[in-house]
Formats: C-alpha cells, structure tokens, sequence
C-alpha cells in the first residue's frame, strides 16, 4: 500500500509501500486526498523537534489533513455508511487525563496526546486507514471541493471559542448592540491561517485588519477585501494602526515572532486579548518586565491557542458552506494548488517548499 512516509528526526519523506494498513477501528477509510500545511513541511526538513514515530516503528506515515472515502464497516455504525465522505481528527487523548475521557485532548493535561503524522501515530497520506467513529467527522459532498480546509480551520473555531471564553473576564466585551462589530481585530501575517482566521473572525462580526510587512498581493485583495477586511503595512511597525484605529481590541499572532508581537503590542486596548497561534523555533528576542508591566496595565490576557478537536471540526465545515454561499469568489480562491499522487517529484517538492501566494495544496489520490 502506497504511503508518504518519513523517518524523524532525519530531514526527508517517500513516497513508498508499507506492509499494514496503519490505525484501528471498524471503519476502513480509502483516502481521496491529503492537504500540506507549515507542520509537515517542518517534519519533512527535519525542523519540527516533536516529530516521532508510533512506539516500536521506524518510520511514520505522515499527513494530518485528510479526506477519505468510508470504504468497508465492521459490525453496524450509527450514523456512518459505505460511501460517505469523512474527515479524521488528528489529535488522540492520553486516555488517562479527565479532559481526554471526555473527548477534549486539545486540553491534555499529561501531554502523552498523539498527533496524527506527527507525535506517535501513523497519519493519513496512505491509501487506507482503518479509524473508530468517533474520531471521524462527516463531510457534506456539496462542500467537498474546500473541506480540506476543516482541519486547519478547526484548530481556528477552537482559538476563537477560548478568545471569547478569555473575555467573559471582562464585564462587557460585546457591544451596544449585543455583537462584537465595534470590536477591532488585528491578524498578523496573511497565510493559510492568517486568511482563514480572517474570515472566521468577521464571520462572528469583528473589524478585521490583517497585517504584513508589505502591500497585499492582487489575490491577497481579492480575498481579505472581498469579505470586508482591511490591510496594513506593517513594514514601519504599527503606531499608525494605533492611531488609525484607536486601538486593537484582539490581536491574532499566527507568526510566532516575538519581535513582530512585541512591536504590535502597545497597539492593543485596555482590557484586549493576545491569541499566540503561531510558533517558530528559530528566533531569539528579549522580554522585559516593562513588557510585563504593560501587559498588566493593560488589563491584557495572553492565550495560547493549539488544537481544534471533533466538535470544532464539525463547526469548521458548517463555516466553510456559509463562506461557500457569502463569499462564493473568495471560497473558490483558497485552494491554491492540486497535485496528484502519481507526480512523484510535485508531491516531493510541495512537501518541502511553500510556493508564493500558498493558501492550501492539496495532494489528490484519485
Ligand atoms: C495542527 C494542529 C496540531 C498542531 C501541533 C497543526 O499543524 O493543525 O491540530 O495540534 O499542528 O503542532
Ligand atoms: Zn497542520
Ligand atoms: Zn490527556
């Protein structure tokens, strides 16, 4: 059975055979297609520290975003049959925490969580995998063509879910008319999740402003301005966006710098939320206690946000029909790039290198 596999943590990935059909549960899936995202290509370069094989195997089937085809059931399944289209979750509990038991690993508490074509456990760019129900969500065929993008976009429901938890703190949040439309957000970096974050949060109604060190891209346009965005160039840092808009209310950071977040920062309001999203390994930046005390001052919360499970991968693809009938244009430009299987060298090369103006690629097994 053809598989992509790598060998953490030495840089690489095949396209080879493997013996057994990885997972375990009643329902055989046949994959339809796998998307690529910033985790993978870090797996695949040997950059992704956490990166490691299922116990006692040594190579791990990668990919976290999948589709697949419910192929052959076991024994009776409610709500599932031959034919449907479904959607693996890709984080598994510990088994042992009461967060995992209740079907919420994204809040693990011993940290001996799985991740799917990650941390332990085969992932789905393989052509069949065997699941149990409960880790796979169904998904509407009128939406096929993006819900790719429900993977991603579920660890974003969550983000926004816990950023609204966080400001319950606040006596009032919302606005005079009960909504958060007179509340300003600002999204740094316009990528895959900088984009879907974008449109999840002026979905729930906030100002969106994205941010990048340049001017937006003619696609880039299209996209954040066709579903009521603003851009900002952030090239002179952000004391114009201070003034500009009198202050953020909700800073999304999906770049991980701490350079960038600290220069954004005295941008943020009173009583505002900082969701860190983004990581990068590489960089080394300094973080004082007058940071401290401003985020203090400020009243501010400071939320890191990892991980979208089944319930937000379910409300990821009721927002990805919505988009489909708001923003039909917008909805059509996100996938940006499709490979097939058989292109072995496309395959390879997607896996390694993000190709300018990349929303989603996606790998077709068909
Ligand atoms: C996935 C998340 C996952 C995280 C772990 C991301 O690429 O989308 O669901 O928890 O990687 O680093
Ligand atoms: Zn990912
Ligand atoms: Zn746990």
């Amino acid at each position: 059975m053809k598989a992509i596999v790598v060998k953490p943590p030495r840089p690489g990935a095949e396209i080879t055979e493997v013996q057994r059909t990885p997972g375990k549960g009643p329902v055989l899936v046949r994959i339809v297609e796998n998307g690529i995202c910033g985790t993978d290509r870090e797996i695949v370069n040997g950059t992704f520290s956490g990166a490691r094989a299922p116990p006692g195997e040594d190579y791990l089937i990668l990919g976290h975003e999948a589709i697949g085809v419910v192929e052959k059931i076991e024994g009776k399944v409610e709500d599932l049959e031959v034919g449907d289209l479904v959607m693996p979750v890709n984080r598994r509990g510990c088994g042992h925490c009461l967060n995992c038991l209740v079907g919420r690993p994204d809040f693990c508490e011993t940290g001996n969580f799985v991740e799917a074509g990650m941390i332990g456990m085969h992932g789905f760019m393989v052509e069949h995998f065997y699941d149990d129900p409960k880790y796979l969500v169904k998904v509407p065929k009128a939406i096929a063509d993006i819900a790719i993008l429900a993977q991603p976009l579920s660890d974003l429901e969550k983000s926004v879910e816990e950023i609204l938890a966080v400001q319950r703190r606040v006596p009032v949040w919302t606005c005079d008319d009960g909504t958060y439309n007179c509340r300003t957000a600002v999204v740094i970096g316009s990528g895959a999740i900088g984009t879907l974050i974008t449109l999840l949060l002026k979905t729930y109604g906030f100002r969106v402003i994205v941010a990048n060190r340049r001017d937006p891209t003619p696609r880039e346009k299209e996209i954040f301005f066709g579903v009521g965005a603003k851009w900002y160039n952030s090239a002179n840092g952000y004391e114009e966006l201070a003034k500009e808009t009198g202050g953020v209310d909700l800073i999304f950071d999906t770049t991980g710098r701490v350079d960038v977040v600290k220069s954004v920062f005295p941008a943020l309001r009173t009583n505002g939320v900082l969701g860190l999203f983004g990581f990068s390994e590489a960089e080394r930046a300094e973080f004082t206690s007058a940071d401290l005390k401003q985020l203090i001052y400020k009243n501010a919360a400071v939320v890191g946000l990892i991980n979208g499970q089944k319930p937000h991968f379910q409300q990821a693809l009721v927002h990805l029909a919505a988009w489909k009938a708001m923003w039909p244009d917008v909805a059509s430009k996100l996938i940006t790039k499709v490979v097939k299987i058989d292109d072995r060298d496309a395959v390879l090369d997607v896996l390694k290198h993000r190709s300018p103006g990349e929303i989603k690629i996606k790998i077709s097994w068909q």
